[in-house]
């Protein structure tokens, strides 16, 4: 693993490593362990969209391993002046040991690691969000001790979240059944890898009931990601019938867990009153950014 561009570029394998590593660093943070990283790198963190979890995970994860966060929104960088990708790439190559993106196209991350000689991590695209779901991979996991033959869930959008919840789920052996309206389909890409994957059990419906009905996990995201905020009522009455409510919940596995990557939307994707039953599984898995995140930058940048 050279990068972080999307989880459909890693092995099971892989995915497992990431998590091994995060429960590992997670550990040795609250034994107040010092982590053995080399001192002194820094990681460049491109945004240009908002963010408070993964500036300030990033931010705090290369501070933990004796590093440096550079921030550079796009507003205050010569890329919002239109500095190409491919100069900043190399530009930033020479300075910094990783660059973390968080953008919109993804080929944006995909041509920095063409063109730059560093690690690339994918912050979040419209098309993927692979810490998210390394993070939310780890929470389950620490939760209920395995992932292999669990079932997702995933009611909303197809959208980045989507897309990397099936490709990360699939890999690591679970069960995946994601339910979209008509028009709001995951990637094509994410779905044709759905359908290669042998034996996987994956279902794309647009019933948000088939997709709780015995799941171990449900997922849902915001119904209108960054970006798309201008298509809110549109999307409000697609969406119709797609809040996690107590009704969903009623048809999971006994002890279900609720994942959301966050802001929440109360009274949209989710009610008050799941979010807040569900809320210590929730924000171990906006903590578990922090532990997960500094496995990739500790896999890739020593
Ligand atoms: N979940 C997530 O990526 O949060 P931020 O947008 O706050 O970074
Ligand atoms: N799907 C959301 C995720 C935010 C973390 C978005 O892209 O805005």
């Amino acid at each position: 693993m050279n990068h972080l561009l999307k989880l459909l570029d890693l092995t099971g394998d892989e995915i497992i490593h990431i998590l091994d590593t995060g429960d590992r660093l997670k550990a040795e943070q609250k034994a107040g362990k010092k982590h053995d990283f080399p001192a002194g790198k820094t990681l460049a963190m491109i945004f240009a969209k908002n963010s408070t979890r993964t500036r300030v995970s990033f931010e705090t994860g290369i501070f933990q391993l004796g590093g440096q966060g550079i921030f550079l929104s796009n507003a205050d960088s010569q890329l919002g002046r239109g500095e190409p990708i491919q100069d900043t790439a190399r530009v930033l190559s020479r300075y910094c040991d990783g660059i973390m993106i968080r953008t919109f196209d993804q080929s944006e991350p995909e041509d920095l690691a063409k063109y730059g000689s560093v690690p690339v991590i994918n912050g979040l695209t419209d098309f993927a969000h692979p810490c998210q779901v390394l993070a939310d991979l780890m929470t389950i996991r620490e939760h209920r001790g395995r992932l292999a033959g669990l079932k997702i869930g995933y009611i909303g959008d197809g959208n980045n979240m989507a897309n990397s919840v099936i490709a990360g789920g699939l890999k690591c052996g679970m069960d995946v059944t994601a339910a979209c309206p008509s028009g709001y389909h995951p990637d094509k890409a994410v779905l044709d890898f759905a359908a290669s994957v042998t034996n996987a059990r994956f279902e794309l419906t647009d019933d948000p009931k088939a997709a709780a009905r015995g799941a171990d996990v449900i997922f849902t995201d915001v119904w209108a990601s960054m970006g798309m905020e201008s298509e809110i009522a549109q999307r409000q009455k697609a969406f119709r019938g797609y809040c996690v409510d107590d009704g969903i919940m009623a048809l999971a596995n006994h002890g279900c867990m609720v994942q959301h990557c966050l802001p929440a939307h109360r009274g949209e994707e989710i009610t008050e009153k799941v979010f807040e039953e569900h809320a210590q599984e929730i924000f171990d898995e906006a903590e578990n950014r922090l532990h997960a995140q500094k496995a990739v930058m500790y896999l890739l940048m020593r």
